[in-house]
């Protein structure tokens, strides 16, 4: 059965509208993980707009399950994570501008300071996951930069209405997990997921991992945090 990563940024950005302390995202990452959350994902910004560096240290802590930390390809970040050491690091970029994460890593146009980056996190035993788009040619530099695991964006997948380019996109989606899996690395989709859309991946059995955020938060809002997470996982099955 494919893994569950929840991703909480949300429940932060809702805590940082009041300035306060509530709601916890460190609280509900528990809550996610009672729901049956295999993963806890968050993203520290460079703007720190949701998650600080407070969660980060209160969920190394807390989290019984999986820490994945998405991060910028920075040299403040990866001095944050070495301090934090979560179990993976997501390396995502990063417009201060963007609502949300927009595209993958460009690997290819960066392969030096992705070498670099990955090797240094290695030292402290870290690994490392690449966000990418559906590309053949950025999973193949994902693999020569030495990622143990990709992310696969699946946004436009998600995002689009259109029957045809749904096919198109899923098609694309579904050619680099194949590969991915083939060259042995972790095989991970996520952006833009939710309780309908999941259905059509998941017959794609190389995926190991779906991480999930918004329409998760979404839907806790209404029926409650543990009821929200056990609902997508039992669209893994
Ligand atoms: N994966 C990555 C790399 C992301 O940046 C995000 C959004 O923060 C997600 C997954 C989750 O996306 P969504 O909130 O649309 O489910």
């Amino acid at each position: 059965m494919a893994k569950l990563g929840v991703n909480v940024d949300h429940v932060a950005t809702l805590r940082q509208a009041r300035g306060g302390n509530e709601p916890d995202p460190v609280t509900v990452a528990s809550l996610a993980e009672l729901g049956g959350a295999d993963g806890i994902v968050v993203h520290l910004r460079e703007d720190r707009r949701h998650i600080q560096e407070r969660d980060l240290h209160l969920l190394k802590a807390m989290v019984k399950t999986k820490l994945n930390m998405e991060m910028a390809a920075t040299d403040e970040m990866a001095h944050i994570a070495m301090n934090i050491r979560p179990d993976l690091v997501t390396l995502v970029p990063e417009r201060r501008a963007e609502l949300t994460t927009e595209g993958g890593v460009d690997v290819i146009g960066r392969k030096d300071d992705f070498k670099t980056i990955i090797k240094t996190l290695h030292e402290s035993e870290i690994p490392v996951s690449l966000f990418i788009d559906p590309s053949i040619d950025q999973v193949k530099a994902a693999h020569k930069v030495d990622a143990d695991t990709v992310e696969i964006h699946t946004g436009p997948f998600a995002n689009t209405s259109d029957p045809e380019s749904e096919r198109t996109e899923l098609d694309a989606i579904a050619n680099c997990v194949r590969l991915a899996y083939k060259l042995q690395l972790g095989v991970s989709v996520g952006h833009g997921l939710n309780y309908h859309n999941i259905t059509m991946l998941t017959p794609l059995e190389e995926i190991e991992e779906y991480n999930i955020g918004h329409s998760i938060v979404a839907r806790a809002v209404l029926v409650g945090f543990d009821r929200a997470v056990g609902e997508m996982k039992t669209l893994l099955v």
